[in-house]
C-alpha cells in the first residue's frame, strides 16, 4: 500500500466532505420552509375530514377544520397555501357557474381565510375542472375544448378569486393567451397587486391521478392532451415560457417536477423571474407507498427530492411533503 503522500493528486475534492462541518460550509443549496407552498383540499361540510386513500396523510377538510390546519401549519413557519375546492356533482355545470358564486364553498373560504390570517399568502386555482360537469380545464362543445370561450371563464374566475382575498393566481388550465387575458382583467378591476403564478410548463401526465382521486375531478371523456404538454418536449417549454413571460406572469411553473427536473433548469437559465417546481400527487403517492413497504427510507428520500428541485433551479416548491418537512425540521 502506498502512502497518500505518494501519489500526486492535486485536487481531492474528498477534502471538502471530511466532516459535517465541511460539508454543511460548502452545501451549495437547501431546502427551506420559506420556499414551500402547501396545496390543500377543501370540501363541502362541517368538521368533516377524509383521508385521500392513495396520499396517506393529505386529508380533505371542511373550511372550519381547513382554518385550523391553516393555523397549525403557520406556527410550523409555513405561510403559502394553495386551496384547491372539491364539490359535490351537483354543483357543476358546462360553464363552471359555481366558480362565481361568492357564498359558494371556495370563495366564502377563502375569505375567512384573509380574514383570520392577513399575513398568510393564499394561492388559488383557476381552471374550470373542479367545477365542469365535463371535468375539462376548459370549455367544452361537441367534444372539443374551446380556447377563447374558456378565456373568459377563468378572467372571470380569477377577479372573483381576488375579490374574495387571493395573493397568488395559479393558472392551471393551459389555455392560450390566458395569462395576458387574466392580468388585464385583474388590472382593470383593480388587482394590479394580485401576482401570477403560471402553469407555464404543465405536462399531460399520470402523476396527477392521486391528485383526481383526491378531488373526484378526472375528465368525463377523453384526456387533457389538447391542452397539457406532451411529456417528450422540451422546446415547447420554452415557447410557453416566452408568453407567459411576455404576458405578464410573475412566476413560471413546471408541472410535475420530478421528471422534468432538466425544464426547471431550461427555464431557470432563460428568464429571470422565480421558477416553481410543483412537485405533485404521484410523486408524493410514490414515496408513501414505497416508504410504507419499507423499501425506502421515506424522510430521506423526500429531502433528496425537495433537495434536487432546488439544485434544479426551482426557488419555490408547491409540495404534499411541506408540513412533515416543516415538522422535521423543527
Ligand atoms: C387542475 C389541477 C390538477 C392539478 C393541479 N391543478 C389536475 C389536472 O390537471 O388534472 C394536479 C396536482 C397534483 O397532481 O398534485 N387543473
Amino acid at each position: 500500500m502506498p502512502n497518500s503522500s505518494m501519489i500526486d493528486i492535486t485536487h481531492r475534492p474528498r477534502r471538502n466532505r471530511k466532516n459535517a462541518a465541511v460539508r454543511n460550509l460548502v452545501q451549495e443549496n437547501t431546502v427551506t420552509v420559506n420556499d414551500l407552498i402547501y396545496p390543500l383540499f377543501l370540501i363541502e361540510g362541517k368538521n368533516k375530514k377524509s383521508e385521500v386513500h392513495s396520499m396517506p396523510g393529505i386529508f380533505r377538510r371542511s373550511s372550519d377544520l381547513l382554518l385550523k390546519e391553516i393555523e397549525e401549519c403557520m406556527n410550523l413557519g409555513i405561510m403559502t397555501f394553495d386551496v384547491f375546492p372539491g364539490l359535490s356533482e351537483k354543483l357543476k355545470d358546462k360553464k363552471a357557474t359555481e366558480s362565481l358564486n361568492e357564498k359558494g364553498l371556495y370563495l366564502s373560504t377563502l375569505r375567512e381565510v384573509k380574514k383570520r390570517f392577513p399575513e398568510a399568502l393564499i394561492m388559488t386555482d383557476v381552471a374550470m375542472d373542479p367545477y365542469s360537469s365535463d371535468g375539462h380545464d376548459g370549455f367544452v362543445k361537441n367534444g372539443e375544448i374551446l380556447n377563447d370561450e374558456t378565456l373568459e371563464i377563468l378572467a372571470k374566475m380569477a377577479v372573483a378569486q381576488a375579490e374574495a382575498g387571493a395573493d397568488i393566481i395559479g393558472p392551471s388550465d393551459m389555455m392560450d393567451g390566458r395569462v395576458g387575458y387574466i392580468r388585464e382583467a385583474l388590472d382593470d378591476n383593480g388587482f394590479s397587486n394580485v401576482s401570477i403564478m403560471s402553469y407555464t410548463a404543465k405536462y399531460a401526465s399520470a402523476f396527477y391521478g392521486p391528485f383526481r382521486d383526491a378531488l373526484d375531478s378526472a375528465p368525463k371523456f377523453g384526456d387533457k392532451k389538447t391542452y397539457q404538454m406532451n411529456p417528450a418536449n422540451s422546446k415547447e417549454a420554452l415557447l410557453e415560457a416566452d408568453l407567459d413571460f411576455n404576458e405578464g406572469a410573475d412566476f413560471l411553473m413546471v408541472k410535475p417536477a420530478l421528471s422534468y427536473l432538466d425544464v426547471i433548469k431550461l427555464l431557470n437559465d432563460n428568464f429571470n423571474i422565480p421558477i416553481a417546481a410543483y412537485n405533485v400527487s404521484g410523486e408524493y403517492a410514490m414515496v408513501k407507498a414505497a416508504a410504507a413497504k419499507g423499501w425506502i427510507d421515506g424522510d430521506r428520500v423526500r429531502n433528496e427530492i425537495l433537495l434536487s428541485m432546488k439544485r434544479a433551479g426551482a426557488s419555490v416548491i408547491l409540495t404534499y411533503f411541506a408540513k412533515e418537512f416543516a415538522k422535521s425540521i423543527k
